[in-house]
């Protein structure tokens, strides 16, 4: 007998429960991978809200972890058994002391790379390599505006920005988090609370304003989003936080000036096992060499047990960087 985390209905944190379940064995094409450290993702919540509805209920949450191979399907090339590995994009069922996974989700870990490490970056270090890199590629000394800049994704996209030599301008929700993006590498930080975005992004540009905005914060920064971006610039609508951009009237990106917008996910981008190793050789030898720091604050880093507060916490908008649970 195992334990993971499940729900029997969508709502608020406390619909996660510590439950016991019995691990299956890895189907040819999959692998049973015993979790170390796992990755908690904004996204979690949104399933468990019901925003993003799981396929059926009761359901187990989770997507993104590090560990030990325990099993090995028939078919399955590229690992064995004791494998130090990463995965994200599984199944729900992530928070978990086990997870079977399909293999081509599953890359081996470098030896440098710890598994809370691991965990704490795989997802959104991978979201922010194809959202710089592929979804729009940003360009040495280029201005770009990036929102919730210290949080998990944001600080990856800092340090990532900075290391192609683009100056990210950041936006954040308090005072404190400004010094915690500025240390990650944004060039400028603005704090949306007390400081009006478009203005600032004016002053800051020349008046040229930004030619791509990353925006994962969604329907309360919508339009102010559009307004900080060039003739024919790129809106890139990446995340829910404040809730979904819904009824758009498309005249809006005609009115200023042009704009495209993409709704991009990380399944789009990242797909086959290829794509997850090349990427992911990327965006690990950034951490190896140091340009990309996890440190994950210790006080997000909860037992499994503790899923609930874990979620309330994330959803407070206190933390910055990434959290953790450790089965
Ligand atoms: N499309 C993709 O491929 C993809 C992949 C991964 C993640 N995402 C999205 O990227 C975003 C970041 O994910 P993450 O896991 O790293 O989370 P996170 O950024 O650590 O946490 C979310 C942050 O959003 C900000 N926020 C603004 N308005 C909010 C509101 N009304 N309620 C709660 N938070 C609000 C808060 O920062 P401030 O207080 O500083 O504003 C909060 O800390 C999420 O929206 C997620 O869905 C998308």
């Amino acid at each position: 007998m195992a334990k993971r985390i499940e729900f029997n209905q969508y709502g608020d944190a406390s619909v996660l429960a510590y439950a016991d379940f019995t691990p299956r064995q890895p189907a040819d094409n999959e692998v049973l991978i015993a979790n170390k450290a796992i990755g908690i993702n904004y996204i979690d919540t949104y399933v468990r809200s019901g925003l993003y509805p799981a396929a059926q209920l009761p359901s187990s949450l989770g997507t993104e972890a590090a560990g030990l191979v325990e099993a090995v399907g028939a078919k399955v090339k590229h690992l064995k058994v004791g494998d130090r590995v990463a995965y994200c994009q599984s199944p729900l069922g992530a928070y978990s002391q086990y997870h079977v996974v399909s293999a081509e989700r599953v890359i081996v870990l470098p030896d440098n790379v710890s598994f809370e490490q691991a965990a704490a970056v795989m997802l959104k270090g991978l979201t922010a390599y194809y959202l710089l890199n592929l979804t729009y590629q940003v360009k040495r000394d280029e201005i770009i505006l990036f929102h919730a800049a210290a949080g998990g994704v944001g600080q990856i996209a800092c340090q990532w920005a900075k290391a192609i030599g683009a100056k990210l301008i950041g936006t954040v929700g308090s005072d404190e988090k400004i010094a915690i993006a500025k240390q990650a590498g944004a060039w400028e930080v603005i704090n949306h609370n007390k400081t009006d975005i478009v203005q600032k992004v004016l002053e800051l540009t020349n008046h040229q304003k930004v030619n791509v905005v990353y925006d994962s914060i969604g329907k309360d920064m919508w339009l102010t989003s559009l307004d900080c971006l060039k003739r024919r610039g790129l809106m890139v609508s990446f995340g829910n936080a404040s809730g979904p951009v819904t009824g758009v009237d498309l005249g809006i990106l005609n009115k200023k000036g042009s704009l495209f917008v993409t709704r991009p996910s990380l399944a789009g981008y990242v797909t086959t096992l290829e794509e997850l190793q090349e990427a992911g050789n990327k965006l690990f030898s950034m951490v190896a060499s140091g340009a990309i720091k996890v440190e994950v604050n210790p006080n997000q880093i909860f037992a499994l047990k503790d899923a609930q507060q874990a979620h309330k916490t994330i959803e407070s908008r206190k933390t910055t960087g990434s959290s953790l649970l450790i089965p």
